[in-house]
């Protein structure tokens, strides 16, 4: 890392390895991610500690730790800008996680919505991992005294959470920890489901016409962007109640950089068949060289390895700072 880039401020990212990227995943955040870069000292790892959380099967796991951090780099995040890394590659966080957890509350942990919703969801997997994630978010945070954190809406409680536990932290011990902000980009796309508009595009949704994910074929794309749910008008314009409309309005103009008023004069008079056509075509555009550098990636394991080794000691080494200092902070014995 240069001189230069470690006066930039600085910007961290996680994401956890549950699968392929979905169009939602890149244009709401990966994309900006990778813009980033250019202005920021930017730290994006891949959450594999968190995925824990969740029992799958280890085989699969493994394989999609490998996939997320080829389709990280497949999506522009550079090697040579940007710190990229494993998390479980890193055993600093972990022990901050566990410092942390011990500077968090039973009360306030039990009020983290993503902890009920979980819990309510799989009662018979509610863990103790699940319970102080947010502790060990924190961690991921303050290691890197991250000026700021991208995060959506979903996670921004965790966000706050992380900013009241440094705060706390810094009260009882002294300055330790620098207070992130969240980072909320302009283009921050949300994109929606393309069959059911109102809610988001999920990995997880089991209906294959609502979700792109950013390897599917070019063909398989403009299908689905032509089976995409609008409504019974005809105006390409993004108004209230207009849900798949202005989806599919928000998809085009992230894809594009173009407003949304250009695209409504773009297809005046025009029906939505050619609007979805021209939607889909953008799009299988946009992914055709993450699609083939990725294939190009996983072609080359020992150069992702590479990679990812080099990634974790740069990491260990920045986040060792922070850890030494929050170490002696609570008094843990050092010896010389
Ligand atoms: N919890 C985040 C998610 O599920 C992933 C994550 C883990 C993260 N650690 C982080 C995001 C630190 C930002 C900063 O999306």
């Amino acid at each position: 890392m240069s001189e230069a880039q470690e006066k930039k401020k600085i910007i961290l990212s996680g994401i956890q390895p549950t699968g392929v990227f979905t169009l939602g995943n890149y244009l709401g955040a990966v994309k900006n991610w990778q813009q980033m870069q250019e202005d920021y000292q930017c730290y994006y790892f891949i959450a594999d500690l968190h995925s824990l959380t969740v029992h799958i099967d280890p085989k699969l796991r493994k394989q999609q730790s490998l996939q997320a951090f080829a389709l990280l780099l497949a999506c522009g995040i550079d090697p040579e800008k940007s710190l990229i890394f494993v998390q479980s590659h890193v055993p600093t966080h972990a022990e901050m996680g566990w410092i942390l957890a011990c500077c968090s509350q039973f009360g306030e942990l039990s009020r983290m919505t993503q902890f009920k919703d979980k819990s309510a969801k799989h009662p018979e997997n509610i863990n103790a991992g699940l319970f102080t994630y947010p502790s060990l978010m924190a961690g991921d945070i303050l290691l890197y005294q991250a000026d700021y954190v991208p995060v959506g809406a979903d996670q921004t409680q965790h966000l706050e959470f992380t900013r009241d536990i440094a705060t706390r932290f810094n009260h009882v011990y002294g300055e330790t920890f620098k207070l992130p902000e969240g980072y909320f980009p302009k283009l921050g796309a949300r994109v929606m489901s393309l069959q059911e508009p109102t809610s988001k595009m999920s990995k997880s949704d089991t209906n294959p016409n609502a979700t792109i994910s950013i390897l599917d074929e070019e063909n398989v794309i403009i299908k689905k962007f032509k089976r995409a749910v609008t409504d019974s008008e005809m105006e390409v314009v993004f108004r209230e109640g207009k849900d798949g409309i202005n989806n599919l309005m928000t998809i085009y103009s992230a894809v594009t950089g173009k407003s949304l008023d250009d695209i409504t004069s773009e297809f005046a008079g025009k029906g939505y068949g050619d609007f979805k056509a021209a939607v889909g075509e953008a799009v299988a555009e946009e992914l055709r060289p993450v699609r083939e550098k990725y294939a190009e990636l996983m072609g080359d394991k020992a150069e992702l390895e590479r990679l990812m080794k080099q990634g974790a000691e740069i990491a260990t080494k920045i986040s060792s700072r922070t850890l030494t200092k929050a170490r002696k902070k609570v008094g843990l014995y050092i010896t010389k």
